[in-house]
């Protein structure tokens, strides 16, 4: 039986990357998808790609009033069960040298966009009986790193902001968790549609437990669990998709197996 039969997604960023990849995964199990994106034409192709039970919708997740037509794009496949907000963007710059705007404008994405998204979902999802929304973090909302302040920032958020809603929330069965890939090879980690990682790709994460660069499906499938019943009784929780990476590194410097 397909593990997501019978339910309505809707899932953000999803023209590309990872949130596309989620979408093929989710129709795949049953699920009806609504792909939320501003890339209209590899989002266009892609609802086209998946068939029937795809419908991509033009919404900028910082965006109140976009949110009101995600849901009723969603409503109109089924009751919603399932919201996935995965949209995101990088400012790569340090703090010395950038500026409020910079920083607002990440966080604008990042940050309020998962909120909004919680937001206009919890009456559908009353309705529902239920639903699992799943916001997409990252290493980089457990961990931090220089000149990346903006995004790392809005990812820890992004993670308090789960938490809260996972308690408000219970008591309508409505479960909220956090997803925290890694490095993962999409178009965000300079690949293109259908690339596959090379040695010179993996070689950043050598000393990694897991020694390589994750895959799109390997966060899908974390998000397909989250999604499916299977999970039914893990909210507010943390679900790392990282090789090990939050675990430590192999240092040289000591004996290893
Ligand atoms: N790739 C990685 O290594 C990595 C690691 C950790 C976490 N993540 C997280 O995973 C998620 C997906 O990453 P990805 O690598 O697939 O990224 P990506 O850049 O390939 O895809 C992000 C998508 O979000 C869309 N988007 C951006 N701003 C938007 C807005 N305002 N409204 C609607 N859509 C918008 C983009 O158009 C794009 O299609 C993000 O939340 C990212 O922070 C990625």
């Amino acid at each position: 039986m397909a593990r997501l039969a019978g339910k309505v997604a809707i899932i953000t960023g999803a023209a590309r990357g990872m949130g596309a990849l989620t979408a093929k995964r989710f129709v795949e199990e049953g699920a009806k998808v609504v792909i939320a994106d501003l890339l209209d034409e590899p989002g266009q192709a892609l609802a086209q790609q998946l068939g029937e039970n795809a419908r991509y919708v033009h919404a900028d997740v910082s965006c109140e009033q976009d949110w009101q037509t995600l849901i009723a794009e969603a409503e109109a496949l089924g009751p919603l069960n399932i919201l996935i907000n995965n949209a995101a963007i990088l400012h790569a710059a340090a703090i010395a040298d950038s500026d409020g705007d910079d920083y607002m404008r990440v966080i604008k994405v990042n940050q309020l966009g998962p909120y909004l998204g919680i937001r206009a979902a919890i009456e559908p999802m009353k309705r529902s009986g239920g639903g699992s929304i799943i916001n997409i973090s990252s290493i980089d909302g457990l961990q931090a790193k220089n000149g990346l302040s903006a995004y790392v920032s809005s990812k820890w958020a992004v993670r308090g902001l789960s938490k809260s809603a996972a308690i408000e929330l219970g008591p309508y069965n409505i479960r909220v968790n956090t997803v925290h890939p890694g490095g993962i090879y999409t178009d965000m980690h300079g690949a293109g549609e259908g690339a596959q990682p090379s040695d010179e790709d993996n070689a950043f994460y050598v000393n990694h437990p897991l020694p390589r660069v994750g895959l799109p499906a390997e966060v899908a499938n974390m998000s397909l669990f989250l999604a499916s019943d299977e999970s039914s009784y893990s909210t507010g929780s943390e679900f790392i998709v990282d090789g090990g990476w939050n675990a430590g590194l192999r240092l040289d410097l000591l004996p290893t197996s």
